[in-house]
């Protein structure tokens, strides 16, 4: 388990990593940098740029600004004298997942059509429409490492009731698998493109001990009660946390685990990087604080025991 756990938050460390290395190229790329070493208004800047898509490059800019490669006055910006260092260790390269590297390296040319136009048909992350794309994101080696660890911390076994809040197009299959065939896993998800991809192969398999909803985890008002719910990569994408944390609190037995898999974002400097082409899905929010999380039990008073698992994962038992 244990390497389980380095393998998820040493790639994620390595995706923010590579994304901070590519964020630098945009910048060099459309010659925002050099423009910037005297201060000038943001108006100048985007007023000035070949890029069409401005609110993406004010987006570049802010980020700029987040992991401190720019300085921000009253509606002025300048470059400070930044440098980055990026470590290669053995004891971290060991864990190196290599198949979401051709992933990300799509996601990073994407950028270069939504600079165009927000709508441009190369930009492949909305969830309906390049349901296909997110299905290969998902199948990824490192989305099946996670599956495996909430598998293992959650004790998932036949005859339990999951409850899957934004189950993607494979979590049914990797985590249904180990729910049957007496006991039940329920996965919602808003996407009808990638609900599709996730119902025919669940068909395909029999698994009929999965059901699979297509509804906004945002609105459910779940009735029954599961001995898990799980979030994986979902928390990300809602603006009001507080309201779907309750919603999966009311969805626990006593005693039930609720199994959250996020960056979250105090335990990963330069996240900023990764968010900025997280962004190019219209619903991205932003990578949740572990803090927030708490805070939300907090406010709406739940006895909880909450375990860190790594930098990626918080489980919490509702007591
Ligand atoms: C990054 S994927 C993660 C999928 C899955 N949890 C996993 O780890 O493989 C996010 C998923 O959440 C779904 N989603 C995003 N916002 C949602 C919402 N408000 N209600 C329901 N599903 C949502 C998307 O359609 C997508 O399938």
């Amino acid at each position: 388990m244990n390497s389980l756990v380095k393998k998820i938050d040493e790639n994620i460390s390595a995706m923010i990593q590579i994304s901070m290395l590519n964020l630098i190229k945009l910048g060099l790329k459309y010659g925002i940098f050099n423009k910037l070493t005297i201060k000038r208004h943001y108006a100048d800047i985007l007023g000035s740029s070949p890029i069409r898509n401005k609110p993406l490059l004010k987006s570049l800019l802010d980020t700029y600004v987040e992991v401190g490669i720019l300085e921000k006055g009253i509606n002025e910006i300048k470059m400070k004298n930044f440098s980055y260092t990026m470590t290669l260790n053995r004891g971290s390269v060991q864990h190196m997942l290599p198949s979401w590297v051709p992933i990300f390296e799509e996601i990073y040319k994407m950028v270069d059509y939504a600079f165009i136009s927000p709508e441009h048909p190369k930009i492949l992350m909305d969830f309906d429409k390049d349901a296909d794309f997110w299905d290969m994101r998902l199948s990824l080696e490192f989305n099946s490492n996670y599956r495996k660890l909430i598998v293992s911390i959650g004790k998932l076994k036949d005859e339990m009731r999951v409850l899957d809040l934004g189950c993607g197009s494979v979590s049914p299959i990797e985590i249904g698998k180990f729910l049957g065939p007496n006991g039940e896993y329920v996965g919602v998800d808003f996407s009808p493109g990638i609900m599709s991809i996730a119902k025919q192969r669940i068909q395909n398999l029999g698994f009929d001990w999965v059901t699979l909803k297509e509804i906004d985890i945002r609105v459910i008002k779940p009735k029954t009660k599961y001995d898990v719910v799980i979030m994986s990569f979902i928390l990300e994408y809602i603006d009001n946390i507080q309201k779907v944390m309750k919603n999966a609190m009311e969805a626990l037995e006593e005693k039930g685990k609720l199994i959250i898999v996020e960056p979250f974002r105090e335990n990963y400097p330069n996240i900023e990087a990764w968010e900025f082409f997280e962004r190019l899905t219209r619903e991205f929010v932003e990578f949740p604080k572990k803090s927030s999380i708490i805070e939300s039990l907090e406010d709406d008073g739940y006895t909880y025991r909450i375990q860190e698992v790594g930098k990626s994962i918080l489980m919490i038992e509702k007591l």
